[in-house]
């Protein structure tokens, strides 16, 4: 039976992954690294450090830079993160997010956060949202980044419910493969062909309705395929 509710935080509940993208691609021309599209979007989901690493692996700089040197490029990317995150208001909470949340708490659901962002609890304030939550993961206490179930299993823990007991929510094919490794039932919010291993897919949050989302859970991940 249903019991929780597991979201990711950025390109979720807001679409705060637009400026994360921003503020890697900007980082990336700085070092002299033109990113592909297919490139970028990889980094959706994936830890700060990971990121910068996999952005140096693509312009085949891995070895160059200290990792003092890296220290302060992470840190230059955040900056230019927070400036944006200084700008956002309730407004930005993704459509159909809202009126989601809400039903979840009509129906009981206990409610946890799986970002990888350090920056999640600041970014849920400025959206007015960080109440309607029983608990965030704390990215610092996690030793593996998505892909890695870990924070998934976090979550589910942190909630105190069972695999079979939570759905989770994902923009990411990293964040997906990580809800799946975890075991639970995965709602993917993006582009089909890559999030083609969620148990149940919709292009926007719009379309999110948690009585569809439901149905389908109570079918179990493999009929409903
Ligand atoms: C994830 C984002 O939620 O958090 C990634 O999808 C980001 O793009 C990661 O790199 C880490 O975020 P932060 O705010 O700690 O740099
Ligand atoms: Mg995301």
């Amino acid at each position: 039976m249903l019991k929780g509710l597991i979201f990711d935080l950025d390109g979720v509940l807001t679409d705060s992954a637009k400026f994360h993208l921003a503020a890697w691609n900007n980082l990336a021309q700085e070092l002299g690294i033109n990113l592909t599209s297919a490139q970028l979007d990889s980094l959706r989901g994936i830890s700060r450090m990971d990121s910068l690493n996999l952005i140096l692996h693509y312009g085949n700089q891995e070895d160059k830079y200290t990792s003092e040197q890296k220290d302060k490029f992470a840190e230059q990317k955040n900056e230019k993160f927070l400036q944006q995150v200084q700008t956002m208001t309730p407004q930005d909470i993704l459509p159909g997010i809202f009126e989601l949340l809400r039903d979840a708490q009509d129906a009981g659901l206990k409610m946890c956060i799986a970002s990888a962002s350090k920056n999640a609890p600041k970014i849920l304030n400025k959206l007015g949202i960080a109440d309607q939550f029983d608990d965030i993961v704390d990215p610092a206490t996690l030793h593996r980044g998505k892909p890695d179930p870990e924070i998934y299993v976090k979550a589910q823990e942190l909630l105190g419910l069972a695999t079979d007991e939570v759905i989770s929510f994902e923009d990411a094919a990293a964040g997906v493969e990580a809800i799946k490794a975890a075991g639970q039932f995965a709602v993917g919010i993006g582009n089909r062909q890559l999030l083609k291993q969620a148990d149940y897919i919709v292009t926007t949050t719009k379309e999110l309705k948690l009585d569809e989302i439901m149905a389908v859970f109570a079918k179990g991940p493999e009929e409903s395929r």
